[in-house]
């Protein structure tokens, strides 16, 4: 068995075949969010092993699922060898091959300076300016990974819609021991700077030839990748329905 003890975690290689993809991956972190601390960005969608869209097929190696997860794959994916990187960590160092079309791999980290805090109700509206020569661009619907002071990263949708000018809002709701949460509801300020990743996710506008309603149900803070959405116009010829349920009146 090839790894080595850095702080006492075992760390294993995972080599993503024919894109000359390595990094090390540990025992505490999905190899999804590994990827991305290393800035790669993975294709995935629910990150609950539920969708499937972020599989990967196992070559060589071992994984294991964190907790008890119920893996969303079919019995064909299942002996395929197929498996779900956002809920599953490596075991051994590991070779895998990216699953069909469409994966997105980026390389993108970027620093993002705080221009604008709003805080209200245990929720604070945080806006932020990547450099001019930025390259990060986004679709409406997608979502960032912030690193947070354990060198992890906390992953928000972006509310605001992409006009090519840097810029990005994401709205933070106060968690109980939130590490993220308690920095940007208590501490942060104006001109700090936050390492930004991505962008990623599908949640975006597909079908342009769909004539049906859409209607959109969310909750709290979940409203900020429908706000982009919504103000993206991508829907023009659609009528929406907002849904938008909170614990308080306000
Ligand atoms: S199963 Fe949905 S992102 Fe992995």
């Amino acid at each position: 068995m090839v790894g080595n003890y850095i702080n006492t975690i075992m760390k294993y290689l995972v080599s993503v075949n024919e894109t000359g993809i390595e990094f090390f991956s540990d025992e505490n972190t999905s190899i999804l969010e590994q990827a991305e601390i290393n800035g790669y960005s993975l294709k995935n969608g629910c990150r609950l092993g539920a969708c499937r869209v972020c599989k990967l097929k196992l070559l060589t190696g071992n994984i294991e699922y964190i907790g008890s997860k119920k893996i969303g794959l079919t019995e064909s994916e299942l002996k395929e060898n197929y498996f779900l990187p956002c809920c599953a960590i490596a075991k051994s160092n590991i070779l895998c091959e990216l699953d069909g079309d469409g994966v997105t791999l980026s390389n993108t980290k970027e620093g993002g300076v705080i221009c604008d805090v709003k805080r209200f109700l245990g929720i604070t509206i945080l806006r932020f300016n990547l450099s001019k020569k930025s390259k990060m661009s986004f679709i409406p619907g997608q979502y960032i990974g912030i690193e947070v002071p354990n060198g992890k990263c906390r992953y928000y949708s972006i509310a605001n819609i992409p006009k090519n000018d840097g810029y990005i809002e994401i709205h933070v709701a106060k968690n109980k021991n939130g590490v993220f949460s308690d920095l940007v509801c208590e501490k942060i300020e104006i001109n700090d700077v936050l390492w930004i990743y991505g962008p990623y996710g599908d949640f975006i506008a597909k079908n342009y030839d769909e004539v049906r309603d859409i209607v959109f149900v969310v909750t709290g803070t979940g409203f900020a990748p429908v706000k982009s959405l919504i103000e993206s116009y991508n829907f023009y010829r659609r009528k929406i329905h907002l849904f938008w349920g909170g614990r308080k009146k306000k």
